[in-house]
């Protein structure tokens, strides 16, 4: 017993969970994860399952991503990317869903397969269909030799290490890492992203880590924020682009872990249901990062403000205008819009741990949860 509590101790590297620990490994993982296949100086970007498979992803009419839950999340992002890099369009759909209703696969699509475990039952049925209909199917997995990764025609693996903790985090992050570079080989090759946005992505990413880093300086201001709103019975997550999986992901984390329910929104979409339900006593965090949208989502923070909502805003560094207008803000580095859900995620991350923690929930273990759900 002893014995087995130390060993747990010691896997946990001195954090208190493994999602702590897990959100904190994000800097190197992500670095581990485009280790080898991204050189900025030389502007090159490959991974041998693209290189190998170029013909078939230049000449895709579609890109079809199904996924689950946080992976879900992650082709959400891989959209606004992909199709604004390579302008193939994308479609992304819940495995379960995908699976169940017929759907229309051409020969000529790209089905991406995404998922942390590779284990994911309707992710797995959702592949075998796509190849049934002679879809080309490429698994971005993290779980090496995986029934997902054996069952696609070919794939590139995230370097995220054993990910514990049921709620994911740097899977999320270094799944987004893999579909971005991704698309930037695409994007070069069509020559449907400039040389010198192609390059200057391929700098961003590479520093991207440190950024990271830094984003996780936010740990002190999340837990003071934590503690305001450890009571809250609902809370709401808005984004704009890029950032609107990012609420989505925010929620379900916060939902997974501290049992609040919580609800992600595109913040213009707002207006259209959700703003009923804010009084004083509703948390709204917003995602407001100075590139993309910036001044759509100030007016949507004054009409949060206007109806008395408590405004939880993400934003640049150095930003004042939403500071005047928020309850609270959590800076962050600043990054290009594209690639700012990889450091808008970490303090949306840090807020649902701490909350959970403060809430006395078992962080690692959610009740009725499972880390790889295998079965229907
Ligand atoms: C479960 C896990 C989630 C995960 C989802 C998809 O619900 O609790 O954290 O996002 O499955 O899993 P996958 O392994 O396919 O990414």
């Amino acid at each position: 017993q002893q014995l087995q509590m130390n060993l747990e101790q010691i896997e946990k590297g001195g954090y208190d969970h493994f999602m702590l620990k897990e959100i904190y490994e994000q800097p190197s993982v992500i670095k581990d994860t485009y280790r080898g296949r991204l050189h900025a100086n030389e502007g090159i970007v490959q991974m041998a399952g693209v290189e190998d498979n170029i013909e078939k992803f230049l000449n895709a009419k579609r890109i079809l991503i199904v996924a689950c839950g946080t992976s879900w999340h992650a082709g959400l992002v891989a959209e606004y990317i992909f199709e604004e890099f390579t302008r193939i369009p994308v479609e992304v759909e819940y495995a379960s869903e995908f699976r169940y209703r017929n759907p229309i696969i051409n020969k000529d699509d790209v089905v991406i397969a995404i998922s942390q475990s590779g284990e994911t039952a309707d992710t797995m049925a959702a592949i075998k269909l796509a190849k049934e209909n002679g879809a080309f199917v490429f698994g971005v997995c993290n779980v090496v030799g995986s029934s997902i990764s054996r069952e696609s025609h070919a794939g590139a693996y995230t370097h995220a290490g054993p990910e514990i903790g049921v709620a994911s985090t740097k899977a999320f992050t270094t799944q987004i890492t893999v579909l971005t570079m991704i698309a930037l080989r695409l994007g070069k090759a069509k020559g449907t992203l400039s040389n010198s946005d192609f390059h200057a992505y391929l700098q961003e990413l590479e520093i991207i880590p440190e950024k990271v880093a830094e984003a996780l300086e936010t740990n002190d201001r999340a837990k003071e924020i934590a503690a305001a709103f450890k009571d809250a019975p609902n809370c709401l997550y808005l984004g704009r682009g890029y950032n609107f999986p990012v609420a989505l992901e925010g929620a379900l984390k916060l939902k997974e872990i501290s049992y609040i329910h919580a609800e992600g929104y595109p913040a213009a979409e707002m207006k259209h249901g959700p703003i009923a339900l804010i009084d004083e006593h509703m948390p709204v965090i917003v995602i407001a990062p100075k590139q993309g949208h910036y001044d759509k989502i100030v007016s949507n923070i004054q009409e949060i403000k206007s109806r008395s909502g408590k405004i939880i805003a993400v934003v640049t560094k150095g930003d004042t205008q939403v500071r005047e207008l928020a309850d609270y803000v959590i800076e962050i580095p600043e990054t290009s819009d594209a690639l700012s859900p990889l450091i808008t995620t970490i303090p949306l991350q840090l807020l649902s741990y701490y909350i959970a923690v403060m809430r006395g929930c078992n962080v690692d273990q959610p009740r009725n949860l499972a880390k790889s759900v295998t079965v229907e």
